[in-house]
């Protein structure tokens, strides 16, 4: 059996009197690609903050690799996390938000190097280097020296994800990477996802209304719906045999 790399067990999650997580269980293998799904407000944006270290589980535990997330051993006991474990823990995960958070001052190259450089003390020389295969591979190696000015949203979407694997994560988070593109745009975004995707080796959770998108590259598909996992399988089991009906309902919003 693989150890999973993610692991949520009884994760709850409240904005004050707001239950918006309500017990979330969870494994996520290494290599696995899950495609989360699911209403506006349904949370989907809080799992993966929650996997960011951008907001703490109200109750439960969250996992990476055996690591708990969110508290650490001292003296036998388990006491809350601080920042450097965090920071050690978060160090497998990246993330590719809906609204890129580029460098507005730094061309795309300087972009990629950064984190490298500064959070994992890589030589110049190395992150450099690494930095241009990262842009080579998302097809923008001939704009190293770009800043994100010069860019399409698409363009600075593919930035944003050489960023993120420079850092060579062991998980990958993508939260409705091409909602805020035009549409004439989001093709080339997926399309470079897809080719991440079937690379093979990082595990993937990739929150997404794109349905064609998730069937073709989720291994997974989790329906989350008012606080829950309110139904999960293979991409065909769900977003096309399932039986459920909040499910159907809300798969027939994006079916024309
Ligand atoms: N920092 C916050 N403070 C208060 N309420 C929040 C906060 N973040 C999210 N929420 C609420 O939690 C619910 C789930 O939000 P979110 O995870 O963003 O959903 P989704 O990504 O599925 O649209 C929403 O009702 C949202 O208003
Ligand atoms: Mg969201």
């Amino acid at each position: 059996m693989t150890e999973p790399i993610v692991t949520f067990k009884d994760v709850h999650k409240s904005f004050g009197d707001v239950d918006v997580l309500k017990g979330i269980d969870l494994e996520i293998k290494p290599a696995e690609k899950v495609a989360v799904i699911g209403p506006s407000g349904s949370g989907k944006t809080t799992i993966i903050r929650m996997l960011m270290t951008l907001e703490q589980p109200t109750s439960g535990d969250i996992f990476v690799g055996d690591q708990n997330l969110w508290k650490m051993e001292k003296n036998g006991e388990f006491v809350a996390a601080n920042e450097k474990h965090l920071r050690e823990v978060r160090g497998d995960i990246g993330m590719v938000f809906q609204h890129f958070n580029l460098f507005p001052h730094m061309t795309i190259l300087e972009n990629c190097m950064t984190a490298p450089i500064h959070v994992k003390k890589e030589a110049k020389k190395v992150a450099r280097q690494r930095s241009i295969e990262m842009l080579e591979k998302v097809g923008l190696g001939d704009k190293l020296d770009n800043y994100p000015s010069q860019l399409s949203g698409g363009q600075k979407q593919r930035v944003a994800m050489a960023r993120a694997l420079v850092m060579r994560p062991k998980v990958m988070l993508f939260d409705e990477v091409t909602s805020a593109l035009d549409p004439e745009l989001v093709g080339e975004v997926l399309e470079v996802i897809r080719d991440i995707a079937k690379e093979g080796e990082m595990a993937m959770i990739l929150v997404t209304h794109e349905m064609d998108f998730a069937l073709d590259v989720a291994d997974k598909v989790l329906f989350l719906d008012e606080g829950v996992i309110a139904e999960q399988g293979s991409a065909s089991e769900v977003i096309e045999h399932s039986k459920n009906e909040r499910l159907q309902s809300f798969l027939h919003r994006f079916r024309s």
